[in-house]
């Protein structure tokens, strides 16, 4: 008999204990919706919607151990305990492997024992990693809370492009990336710097979908060929940085291979350029890698993270994704690693960053957040890499884009980790629908508006298109994105999805073109344009 791990199916990992009633909404009553709110996607309300595949981010279910943690919350103004708590799971997460401390539980089962709280939790010191304890880091901060992802990015980037500029004035900087996410890509090129997608070049390949289980390209990998022409072409002092984003959410959330990020790790060492993770979605990530690279089967995902994390130099991250929890983000580098030692000329530039921080979000100590979203986010923490909840939520992604694919709907395959994304090139393939008319958004308004389903363009619209050079539009894709979010949907949501997306396929004649009405100069437009399509009857 087959063991419950043979069965082909995932080990159910948690069950809901408290539902949300959805709204029964007319065709009608979305039409009139999305007339009013200019048929943006990102306007209208989400109280109105079925089912909402907009983005994965801070819209998961927390956990009951996260809500537990929630109430141990304390709005301190400096030092709350979270803080400590969230520095410990940060360490238990990318560098202890598997040996994680745990120290949440001291605060968790109410440790009143205070010369153990000390020594375990508030007078601990630390260095020489990516969270420095104690009175390092005091004297070399490099451990920085932030509301959310893109605010670790406009810390990052406002603080380096001064001293940039210090270095030389007189040439252009180059971030490269296996897949800049949009808010990413917008802060490099707000601070004067330009964004390199470097996509792996079987990215649109074909692949079965009866082989998802089987194996894996790793679709989401760098193009390293590429990342050596252009340290090559540009000079090493043009490359203050190099990036790789965990998963390859631009690149329709493929994973990356260890064997890659072990490669680019390599050439940043040879050339002496800091190599860092958006590492949005790492736990996801190291469950690719445990499933389908050689010689990760038996090994834990911390232990996998702890080895992803050893080759890079910092990381900027959001943890509104794999962090499971609502809001939260954060900016780490390695203790006097080559970020360090590059970027502090006349001064630390940790002490830089935690002055722009205070500026900007707060205290070191809550970083622009409350103290109940730091502890249910460190609760977060130690759920996420939990290898039942990951193997669920990957299976439910892959069967979402199987049976897609089953029925000859064009969605990129193998399934990413977090979201399903269809081929919009493909979807149209035969029409008259041109990139410029925008085929994409006009399908995410047929949807909405005829099945109050949710989705989200990222393509000509998106990424902004028409106003790219021919070299940068290489760098576009067009894609439909279905982000799944955590915790949140069953089997029913995503058949009632499948069906939907279907119907629509087999009525592509009928998705309008559309026209953006309001604001097509905008940065950021898919957050803030009015759009119009365009019926022909
Ligand atoms: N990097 C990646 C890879 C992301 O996916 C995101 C956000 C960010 C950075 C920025 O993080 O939202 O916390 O400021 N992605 C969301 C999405 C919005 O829907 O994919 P943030």
């Amino acid at each position: 008999m087959k063991t419950q791990e043979e069965l082909g199916v995932p080990v159910p990992a948690n069950k809901p204990l408290i539902v949300r009633t959805i709204k029964y909404v007319t065709k009608e009553q979305r039409e009139y919706a999305l007339e009013k709110t200019e048929y943006s996607m990102f306007s209208f309300p989400a109280d109105l919607i079925f089912v909402d595949f907009l983005s994965d981010s801070g819209s998961g279910t927390m956990t009951d151990f996260q809500w537990a943690a929630l109430f141990h919350g304390d709005e301190s103004y400096a030092r709350n305990k979270g803080y400590y708590v969230l520095l410990e799971a940060v360490r238990d997460t990318f560098e202890r492997g598997d040996d994680p401390k745990k120290a949440i539980n001291l605060i968790l089962t109410g440790e009143t024992d205070v010369k153990r709280l000390m020594d375990e939790l508030y007078i601990t010191s630390y260095e020489g990693g990516f969270v420095n304890g104690g009175t390092h880091q005091l004297v070399r901060p490099n451990a920085f809370i932030v509301p959310q992802g893109r605010c670790a990015e406009h810390l990052l980037f406002s603080t380096i492009a001064p001293i940039l500029k210090q270095k030389n004035k007189d040439i252009t900087y180059y971030i490269p990336n296996n897949g800049h996410f949009d808010t990413t890509e917008a802060n490099i090129v707000a601070n004067g710097i330009k964004a390199i997608n470097l996509f792996s070049e079987n990215l649109l390949d074909d692949f079965p979908y009866n082989e998802m289980d089987r194996r894996n390209p790793f679709k989401g990998n760098i193009d390293v060929k590429g990342l050596e022409n252009l340290i090559q072409d540009k000079g090493v002092e043009s490359i203050p940085l190099i990036y790789i984003t965990i998963t390859n959410n631009t690149a329709a959330g493929q994973p990356v291979a260890m064997k890659n990020i072990k490669e680019v790790h390599k050439i940043a060492e040879k050339y002496d350029i800091p190599l860092f993770f958006d590492a949005c979605r790492f736990s996801e990530n190291a469950n690719f890698i445990k499933e389908f690279e050689e010689g990760y089967k038996n090994r834990s995902i911390l232990s996998i993270v702890k080895e992803m994390f050893s080759y890079v130099d910092g990381f900027t991250i959001s943890f509104k994704k794999d962090g499971l929890a609502n809001i939260g983000g954060g900016f780490f580098f390695k203790d006097r690693g080559v970020f360090h030692r590059k970027f502090s000329i006349d001064e630390d530039i940790g002490i830089k960053l935690k002055e722009r921080q205070i500026l900007t979000f707060g205290n070191d100590s809550y970083g622009g957040m409350s103290g109940r979203d730091i502890m249910a986010l460190a609760a977060g923490l130690y759920e996420v890499i939990q290898e039942p909840y990951l193997n669920e939520r990957k299976s439910q992604v892959r069967e979402f884009a199987r049976k897609l694919a089953q029925n000859g709907i064009p969605v990129i395959l193998p399934a990413g980790g977090h979201a399903v994304y269809l081929n919009m090139d493909k979807f149209f393939e035969g029409s008259d629908m041109r990139l410029e008319d925008l085929g994409g958004v006009g399908f995410t308004i047929e949807l909405l508006k005829n099945y109050g389903i949710r989705a989200c363009e990222l393509g000509p619209f998106a990424f902004e298109w028409d106003k790219k050079t021919p070299q940068q539009r290489k760098g576009i894709l067009n894609l439909v994105r279905f982000a799944v979010p955590r915790n949140v949907y069953s089997a029913s949501h995503i058949d009632y999805a499948v069906a939907a997306i279907t119907e629509l396929y087999h009525n592509k004649e009928k998705i309008p073109k559309v026209r953006i009405s309001r604001g097509a100069e905008l940065r950021l437009r898919h957050f803030q344009t009015g759009l119009q399509p365009i019926y022909n009857d």
